[in-house]
């Protein structure tokens, strides 16, 4: 199979590679799984370093460039995740990058699988950032979609978009609402979600890091473990497991930010619990008020996607997995 990885070099789009190429198989659309002969990891430069796996192809370009698209989508091409995108922080405060990536570059992306013309499976990446106003105590499907930032917009509108080239037959589609992903490794990003990784990440690795949210903020979230293994298993299901609705909201667990210090303090005692400094920010503190706080997801349960266990198995999984690598980070 060839199969393309859209932000393929990115937080995501690393950890998935990996776990497809240890994995090396996907089902194709008749059901049947069929080695990963190919896999192209698509991103903007300069690239970050990938894996050595004579599967691995990279290419460096910009998903709203609709020449470099046709040249990474070609009739060969069986699967895409498309990942590529900038976050939330940065969509806001730079109205026209937003648009230009996660907008038109994602219209562009199917067009591209359109052109090739043989039905790519297309697993997109969208966000819990869809959801906002006036919400319920708890979140699901039947909640109408009403973000209150320009990234959930342009994730609410890639899903029709997804939902529309699946009806008309261009591609099969899936898109995906990830809750926010913990313990995210490596350096803040602009995503107004950042701090929830960092108050966990600085302080293990013998850092401070600011929690710009009151103790009491309650996020709905994920592992990265969990997340990947949901787009694993999004692009394996059955068009008919989605039917007329291809959006699905991934589960995720409930905690308090206060609870996730906690959390430190049981994982890396007082010391690193005294480093996460508590300096609220409004303008933060408006954003991620504004997103969900308890999910209701029970077709993709139905579907067998599941939850992690709570905040302190995906705390062990950033140490097992990370910890060691951030703390040689300068
Ligand atoms: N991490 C989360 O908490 C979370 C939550 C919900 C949804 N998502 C979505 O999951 C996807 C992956 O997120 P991530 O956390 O890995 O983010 P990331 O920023 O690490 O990865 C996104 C990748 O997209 C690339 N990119 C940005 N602009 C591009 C362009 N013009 N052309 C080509 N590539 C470009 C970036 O270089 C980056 O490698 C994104 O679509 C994101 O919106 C993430």
């Amino acid at each position: 199979m060839r199969v393309v990885i859209t932000g393929g070099t990115g937080f995501l789009g690393r950890r998935l590679a990996r776990s497809l190429l240890d994995r090396g198989r996907l089902v194709d659309h008749e059901g049947k799984e069929r080695a990963v002969e190919t896999l192209l990891l698509f991103d903007k430069g300069p690239l970050a370093a990938t894996p050595p796996d004579r599967r691995i192809e990279t290419r460096e370009g910009d998903i709203a460039d609709s020449a470099a698209l046709a040249r990474l989508i070609t009739p060969e091409t069986d699967a895409v995740f498309h990942l590529a995108a900038v976050v939330s922080g940065e969509a806001e405060a730079d109205t026209d990058l937003g648009y230009r990536v996660n907008l038109d570059g994602t219209r562009l992306l199917l067009e591209a699988c359109r052109a090739a013309g043989n039905r790519p499976r297309v697993v997109f990446a969208s966000s819990l950032a869809v959801y906002g106003g006036e919400l319920p105590a708890t979140v699901g499907e039947e909640v109408p979609l009403s973000p209150q930032s320009s990234y959930g917009t342009q994730k609410a509108i890639g899903e029709l978009l997804v939902n529309d080239y699946s009806r008309k037959g261009y591609i099969d589609g899936r898109a995906l609402r990830l809750p926010t992903v913990v313990v995210r490794p490596g350096r803040p990003n602009r995503a107004a979600s950042t701090f929830a990784s960092s108050i966990v990440r600085e302080p293990l690795a013998g850092r401070e890091a600011i929690c710009p949210v009151k103790p009491e903020t309650v996020m709905a979230l994920s592992s990265p473990r969990r997340v990947v293994s949901a787009l694993l298993r999004a692009h394996d299901l059955p068009a008919s497991a989605f039917g007329a609705n291809r959006s699905l909201q991934l589960p995720g667990f409930s905690v308090a930010v206060g609870e996730i210090a906690e959390a430190v303090r049981r994982a890396g005692g007082e010391e690193a619990y005294r480093r996460i400094l508590w300096q609220p920010d409004p303008a933060i503190e408006r954003i991620v008020s504004s997103w969900p706080q308890q999910l209701s997801a029970p077709r993709a349960a139905a579907l067998g996607f599941a939850a992690d266990g709570g905040i302190d198995e995906a705390i062990a999984a950033f140490i097992e997995d990370d910890l060691e690598a951030q703390k040689a980070l300068s």
